[in-house]
């Protein structure tokens, strides 16, 4: 997502700043900007769309020198990518600037507040409020930090802030919820940072802030604060040994299995939906008579899980069809009444985007679900939602997969609500269940990773994988054996288990590996069946199933449990110990996961 830095020091800030916005490249961006404070204590904004080099070419960021400044490069999330939707954002009187990185949950009742208040809004972001929030502190003769911390405390979400105000202009205020936020140290002066590259070669001392942590900062101190009570904070600065490639993967070897441990934060980041646009689709696809879910790759295994929330939550039927067959397979059958909801994390798959078009121009309704603000995708859609989980660089897609998947659940509660499939306490009880899958998803991470690492360990040398697993956790068996194919180059197959014996059981021989998905839902008993089948013939069985599952356990070589969750949602934590086998197994055999060979991590081409 984006990424932030603050310098107030001795030295100059603008080329520490530049320098710093260019190792933040790497997160990805689609728009940059910088605010200074001038010799006349003015604030000096320099933003625009496009790369670094280009808009420092065309705006010079090194003029005029000062000593303290902020950048921001920016991953679109609210508002298209656009020169006005560019960080930093001010105040009514150009007293304040704030570059942000997150999602303000509550920005649409805040900015009515404001605008009623005689507030003017310029841009379509959320981080927009948090300038005039602070205004409103100066306005009524706060201090600069007074004015600030009354301002984090009315916002709900995720945020790394960056502020810095002509009112003292020899302070720069960060804060921290949910979003990486990091201060550095050192001799000439101090620093803020969404990560550790950022600041590296300047500093190797730094201190992490927490959540609900807010820090002001001069060219010699700094000063932590907790924001709920103002009381301060006192941390010793680390020193990180980290080469400046080992930080920006946060010391993680692959960006594949940050990406991984990414999941908690996307997970809660897709949480912060915007109602309207939820609202929106769920309003187009309930018109709809024929719902098409298109999607290539692993966006395609979302979809296929999503076609059971659909049917089984809002009871409608939808059809999870690959993008490159779908102009082949069901083309002829689109018209007028067709809704076409495309979910695509790049929003730029040729295959999608083709069978989109082909739609469009027979009148079907065009609805997406990416993870690209400004992707064709997204100007190509009557509406579109934004799954909200950063920039992706593994080529594995890990993180967005859950992201989707929760998206779409989302999708078919509503559509639930809607079309009235649901009393009020069942809906209360999903969304219940949907909050607190990031947490589940963080205990999955914390506790199964050794167990995960001694299985890959085990198995890492088997020539032939089988993933099975029935209802919804078949699209969990089909992603899994993807991921693993994909990165490890281990030939394997997943099917339906219902499926194995019309076919696939002919592989089974002494020691075959098969994986089997098994919450604890419906189909329980009948995998259970499938377990015993593949057992008499000698295959070694490996189950991901609900945490004290004896039956599955009694009968598996090995398992992986799961905490107890709603048997819809299971796709989201049931795959994350299959995404970590994948990875696990790759570097058992010597292989790099971040670069899978003949892979691209955006297919635009036929
Ligand atoms: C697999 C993977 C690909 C993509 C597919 C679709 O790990 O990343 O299979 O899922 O190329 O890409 P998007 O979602 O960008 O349309």
């Amino acid at each position: 997502m984006c990424g932030i830095i603050g310098y107030i020091g001795k030295d100059v800030a603008n080329k520490i700043i530049l320098e710093g916005l260019k190792r933040l490249e790497y997160r990805g961006y689609d728009s940059v900007g910088t605010a200074t404070i001038d010799a006349k204590n003015h604030l000096i904004i320099k933003k625009d769309v496009g790369r670094i080099e280009e808009v420092n070419t065309k705006l010079n960021l090194l003029e005029p020198a000062s000593n303290i400044m902020l950048g921001h490069c920016r991953w679109a999330t609210h508002g298209a990518p656009t020169r006005e939707n560019a960080h930093p954002h001010l105040d009514c009187k150009n007293n304040v600037a704030v570059v942000h990185n997150g999602v303000i949950e509550n920005f649409l009742e805040l900015k009515e507040e404001l605008i009623e208040g005689g507030h003017k809004f310029v841009s379509r972001t959320d981080t927009e409020v948090v300038p005039h929030l602070v205004e409103e502190g100066l306005n009524a003769g706060l201090s600069f930090y007074d004015a600030t911390v009354n301002a984090i405390r009315r916002i709900k979400g995720s945020y790394a802030l960056a502020i810095i105000s002509t009112r003292e202009p020899d302070k720069i205020i960060c804060a921290r919820n949910e979003s990486p936020l990091v201060l550095g140290v050192s001799d000439s002066g101090t620093f803020c940072a969404s990560d550790i590259p950022a600041i590296l070669p300047y500093t190797n001392k730094v201190i992490v802030l927490n959540n609900g942590e807010l820090a002001i900062l001069e060219a010699n101190k700094f000063v932590i604060k907790r924001v709920s009570d103002g009381i301060t904070l006192s941390r010793e600065a680390k020193v990180i040994e980290w080469s400046i490639e080992q930080a920006e993967k946060q010391g993680y070897p692959h960006f594949m299995l940050k990406e991984i441990h990414e999941q908690p934060t996307s997970l809660r980041n897709a949480l912060r939906l915007q109602e309207q646009y939820l609202d929106l689709i769920a309003t187009f696809l309930d018109r709809g008579e024929k719902i098409f879910l298109l999607a290539a790759g692993t966006s395609h295994y979302a979809c296929i899980a999503s076609s059971y929330m659909f049917s089984k939550l809002a009871r409608l039927a939808t059809y999870p069809i690959i993008s490159s067959e779908f102009i082949e397979n069901y083309g002829e059958s689109v018209g007028i009444d067709t809704v076409i909801l495309a979910v695509s994390q790049s929003g730029e798959t040729y295959d999608t985007l083709k069978a989109v078009d082909y739609a469009r121009m027979r009148a079907a309704t065009i609805l997406g679900i990416t993870n690209v603000v400004g992707s064709t995708l997204t100007r190509v859609s009557r509406a579109y939602i934004v799954q909200q989980s950063g920039p992706e660089i593994g080529v594995a897609a890990t993180k967005s997969y859950t992201a989707q998947v929760l998206v779409l659940a989302q999708l078919a509660l509503k559509l639930a609500k809607i079309r009235g499939k649901l009393s009020q306490d069942e809906i209360d009880e999903l969304k219940a269940s949907l909050n607190r899958i990031p947490e589940v998803v963080e205990n999955v991470l914390e506790t199964r990773e050794e167990k995960v690492k001694a299985i890959a360990k085990k198995y890492a040398k088997e020539k032939l994988f089988l993933f099975l697993g029935r209802g919804i956790s078949t699209a969990t068996a089909l992603e899994g054996r993807l991921k693993l194919l994909e990165i490890s180059y281990t030939p394997s197959l997943a099917y339906p288990a219902g499926e194995s014996k019309h076919g696939p059981i002919s592989i089974i021989e002494d020691g075959v590996p098969v994986i089997f998905i098994c919450p604890n839902d419906e189909t329980r008993k009948e995998i259970i069946g499938n377990i015993m089948e593949m057992k008499a013939r000698g295959a070694k069985i490996i189950s991901v199933c609900e945490k004290g599952d004896q039956k599955i356990a009694n009968l598996s070589d090995d398992i992986i449990e799961i905490p107890k969750v709603n048997p819809l949602l299971s796709p989201i934590p049931y795959i994350i110990p299959l995404q970590l086998l994948a990875y696990y197994i790759a570097i058992e055999k010597g292989l790099d996961p971040d670069k899978p060979r003949n892979l691209a991590k955006s297919v635009t081409v036929p």
